[in-house]
């Protein structure tokens, strides 16, 4: 494309209020097969689309992972807890390889939910899938890890069943725990959970983006923010092998109260946090003598 449309692109885009007006021109027009598709996709992120959704794909953790319209779109702070679950596996000494030909009675010689010496993650309310995917991936794929995502919206579902894939994961759709195989429970290593965690009265303070392009069930927390936190809390001891950890990401003012929250399902909880990219998670370790 000649600089002279690259220009043109990059006016009405800061025109629109994007503040990264440029690096957008080029990415938007990367990504387009030809003029019609580039106007298309320009027309879309002029009217507010957020960037993510109209290229199809979010850059995360090293990886290019699909994010869908309507599909919460991973947020880069996020990755401080795949560093952190990451980091807590590697401490336990996993990921375990999987053992020459396999142990298991289920598909592939591997029993269901995947107790073969690999190490299991769930990650719960999962959107994309892009939490389960990058820590499978900084784990060694899935010769060492048994990958589980599940989420209650369908989109998301879909969209994550196609990235997690790549590592040989499988998406559910279900109400938190729900739809996850019940040989899961009591074997899980790490759970991630990144649920919705804005109280309800400042969802109107959110960016508009965020307001009308990603669903009202990815963002909504509750009164303080902690309700879905809360029910993830109660079931996890469930879940969790022993030492397991469960993982969830959270507003600086709010640390406090999921810490309290985690503590009073039998949790032992510490707050991580990463002042550079403004990232706050509070992870719950289940003890190994329970
Ligand atoms: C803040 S988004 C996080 C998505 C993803 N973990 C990430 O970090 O990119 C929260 C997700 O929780 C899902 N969710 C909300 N309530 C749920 C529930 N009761 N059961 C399962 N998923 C739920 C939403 O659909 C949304 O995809």
């Amino acid at each position: 494309m000649d600089q002279s449309r690259l220009d043109d692109l990059t006016a009405r885009l800061r025109a629109a209020g994007c503040v990264f007006a440029e690096d957008e021109a080029a990415l938007l027009a990367e990504r387009a097969d030809d003029a019609a598709h580039l106007e298309a996709l320009v027309a879309r992120r002029v009217s507010g689309e957020p960037l993510e959704h109209v290229l199809g794909y979010v850059d995360f953790h090293g990886l290019r992972v699909a994010v869908d319209p309507g599909v919460f779109v991973p947020r880069q702070r996020t990755t401080l807890l795949v560093d952190e679950a990451v980091a807590l596996a590697r401490r336990a000494g996993r990921p375990a390889r999987l053992p020459d030909g396999g142990p298991g009675s289920g598909p592939g010689g591997r029993p269901e939910g995947g107790s073969d010496g690999r190490t299991v993650v769930v990650d719960l309310c999962c959107g994309a899938g892009a939490l389960g995917l990058a820590t499978a991936v900084s784990l060694g794929g899935d010769e060492t890890v048994a990958l589980h995502a599940s989420d209650v919206d369908p989109a998301a579902v879909a969209c994550a069943a196609r990235n997690v894939a790549a590592v040989g994961g499988t998406a559910y759709e279900g109400d938190l725990f729900d739809p996850l195989p019940a040989g899961l429970r009591g074997r899980v290593d790490l759970l991630l959970a990144n649920v919705p965690y804005v109280p309800s009265g400042e969802i109107p303070l959110l960016p508009r983006e965020a307001r009308d392009h990603e669903a009202h069930v990815a963002l909504d927390g509750g009164g303080d923010g902690l309700d879905v936190l809360r029910r993830v809390a109660t079931e996890a001891p469930a879940w969790l092998a022993p030492g397991g950890h469960l993982l969830t990401e959270s507003g600086e003012r709010q640390a406090a109260g999921a810490v309290a929250v985690l503590g009073r399902a039998g949790l032992v909880a510490r707050v991580v946090r990463d002042d550079d990219i403004g990232a706050t998670i509070v992870v719950g370790t289940l003890p190994a003598e329970t």
